[in-house]
């Protein structure tokens, strides 16, 4: 039967995480599953500010060299993740020597150095920037981050226009989580505009996609690739899984998350995952899929978080050493039944 890129050819790209095993080449049944069913490669955390860049004069390219490496020699196309975001980045970058806050001006020279240098080393290899990563809170507002603190929303043009003249083909990207939020959506709209009002370009909207079986409304979702296409964006799904475990209360406090019994009962399906669930999970890559198909005009790009079960994020977040299932390939590297079922519903 067909491979997932041969199934979507013509239509989208379709992707994958790499973490370090992987881009090191310690993980060959991984890496086989990605050179054969996928055409296109994200790094999940070798390009983030703090491993990229963890001092002011020392930039560490070794893993980020060999993942853009591993997309020339399998002919995949390379994102580059993440440019400017307030997680993952090191203190450095907004203190002096004495540990005092640094001016605005010396916050946007650091900026510059730090996206210029990254996007110049690797100009005509990678195909496009997630240049800012989840600036906008769930109610709309702009995330009081430090670059927000000290530069105030002009950072997000600033990021733009410093990626631009670095590399005048690379593709720019905002990308962002929980985008189905009606808040959410209308002041990434908001800001989009305005930034294109001051001439900036951005080239796709990146809507990270961490779903759980019931949450988000899948038409919530849908109203939201519609707003983001109607502004001349791309839309690309950047990030996808689908976590079959409960999200815990906001509101549980630390010793309640901390507790044995608050972890067992937010990993229900340690021993074996019940076949009730393993048709909701199905039925809801199936209905996505079948949506980004609907909108393929707007969607360009489909990128999982991920290769198996095993190596996924959803293991360790919002709950640490939980068992979560939210990948298309299981923990022994075997594709799951609903590979087959994706690729037969093209
Ligand atoms: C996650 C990685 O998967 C983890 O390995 C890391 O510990 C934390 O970051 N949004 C993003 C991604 O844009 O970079 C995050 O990746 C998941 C949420």
């Amino acid at each position: 039967s067909l491979t997932l890129k041969e199934a979507f050819k013509g239509k989208f790209l379709i992707g994958t995480a790499m973490n370090a095993y992987q881009i090191m080449g310690k993980d060959t049944a991984a890496t086989n599953i990605i050179k054969k069913q996928f055409n296109a490669i994200v790094a999940e955390n070798c390009m983030k500010s703090e491993r990229i860049h963890p001092r002011e004069d020392k930039f560490d390219f070794s893993l980020a060299d060999k993942f853009v490496q591993f997309g020339t020699d399998n002919n995949l196309v390379v994102t580059g993740h993440t440019l400017i975001w307030h997680s993952q980045a090191p203190d450095w970058f907004f203190v002096d020597d004495a540990g005092k806050m640094v001016s605005k001006e010396t916050l946007i020279a650091r900026m510059k150095n730090h996206i210029q240098t990254i996007v110049t080393r690797y100009k005509g290899k990678i195909k496009g920037w997630d240049v800012v990563n989840e600036a906008i809170n769930d109610d709309g507002t702009y995330r009081s981050s430090k670059f927000y603190q000290i530069i105030g929303e002009d950072y997000i043009k600033l990021a733009f226009q410093f990626a631009r003249e670095a590399d005048p083909d690379a593709e720019l990207y905002y990308n962002d989580y929980s985008m189905s939020i009606p808040a959410k959506r209308n002041g990434v709209v908001a800001m989009v505009k305005k930034l294109q009002k001051q001439g900036i370009t951005i080239d796709a909207i990146g809507m990270q996609s961490h779903l759980g079986l019931d949450n988000p409304d899948i038409k919530d979702f849908e109203a939201s690739l519609e707003a983001f296409s109607s502004l001349e964006c791309k839309v690309m799904i950047t990030e996808m899984d689908i976590s079959i475990l409960p999200f815990p209360d906001k509101n549980a406090g630390a010793e309640v998350t901390k507790s044995f019994e608050y972890k067992q009962q937010m990993d229900p399906y340690r021993e074996s995952v019940p076949d009730s669930v393993t048709t909701a999970f199905e039925q809801r890559y199936l209905s996505f899929f079948k949506l980004f198909e609907k909108h393929k005009k707007a969607v360009t790009r489909v990128t999982l978080w991920g290769v198996t079960d095993a190596n996924s994020w959803k293991n360790n977040w919002p709950v640490p050493g939980r068992k979560d299932y939210p990948l298309l390939f299981s923990r022994n590297y075997a594709p799951k039944p609903i590979v087959d079922k994706i690729i037969k519903q093209t």
